[in-house]
């Protein structure tokens, strides 16, 4: 992988000259471009549209940009790797980013039975609500405070934890022992977040299987197997047989 630095002004111009590198099989997006890149495609999959995400970009043999979003196929599979249910369990999810959405959706698709979603800005964590509760009916999604209390398992979907001050995403005194954290960021492996909850008793999940769990994903969408697409953010009644 090629680490290419790319400010939000510039990502357009970008990539118009990936369109023309012939030899590329696609690429990955990252913060902070996940949501806006969208537009600047030529497609998307079903699965990213109603995320509102991309995390995974194929360039077909024209040049043509066709994004997809595999962060919540890999978290979902993260937690099932480490044996940990999802089914009928409630989440407390901080963020309402472009991963926390692909989160939200794969969770939901994967059968919890309530998500609590709280952010900094409160419009966004409404809307992703909103668009929740438009496809997963059977699931009782909620706009929530900082505070965690009540849920089985929380999760860290905001970027908060990736630097050395950063403050916590939630209230990490209203951790319980019997809760299970996981995070998203994978630097550093224990964010403070996860050791004040390791202190307060909880398991904890860190953020690395996310993305170890989509490499194969995204070898498979980007060349090897595109049409082995994951398509886990979509609802069985809204699936195509071709992205
Ligand atoms: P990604 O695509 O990686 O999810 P993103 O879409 O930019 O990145 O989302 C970043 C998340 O971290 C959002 O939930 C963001 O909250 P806002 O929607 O309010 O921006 C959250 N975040 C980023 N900086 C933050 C800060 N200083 N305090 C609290 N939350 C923050």
């Amino acid at each position: 992988m090629i680490p290419i630095h790319v400010q939000s002004r510039d990502l357009s111009t970008v990539l118009d000259g990936i369109r023309n590198w012939k030899n590329l099989a696609g690429f990955i997006v990252t913060v902070p471009h996940k949501t806006s890149i969208i537009p600047l495609l030529d497609e998307v999959t079903e699965a990213a549209r109603i995320v509102g995400a991309v995390n995974a970009v194929r360039r077909d043999d024209g040049g043509r940009l066709i994004g997809h979003i595999l962060d919540g196929a890999g978290f979902v599979a993260g937690l099932r790797q480490e044996g940990i249910s999802i089914e009928g369990r409630s989440v407390y999810l901080a963020g309402a980013g472009g991963a926390a959405s692909a989160i939200a959706f794969a969770l939901a698709q994967a059968g919890v039975a309530r998500l609590t979603i709280a952010n900094r800005t409160l419009e966004r964590c409404s809307d992703l609500v909103a668009r929740l509760r438009q496809v997963h009916h059977d699931v009782r999604s909620e706009v929530g405070s900082i505070d965690p209390a009540g849920h089985d398992i929380v999760v860290n979907a905001t970027s908060m934890g990736l630097k050395e001050n950063d403050p916590f995403p939630l209230d990490v005194a209203r951790l319980m022992p019997n809760q299970i954290v996981a995070e998203i960021i994978m630097q550093p492996e224990v964010t403070p977040l996860l050791a004040a909850a390791a202190k307060a008793g909880c398991r904890t999940h860190p953020g690395w299987p996310m993305l170890q769990c989509q490499l194969k994903l995204m070898a498979d969408w980007m060349g090897a197997n595109p049409e082995r697409v994951d398509d886990s953010a979509v609802p069985a009644s809204r699936k195509r047989e071709n992205i």
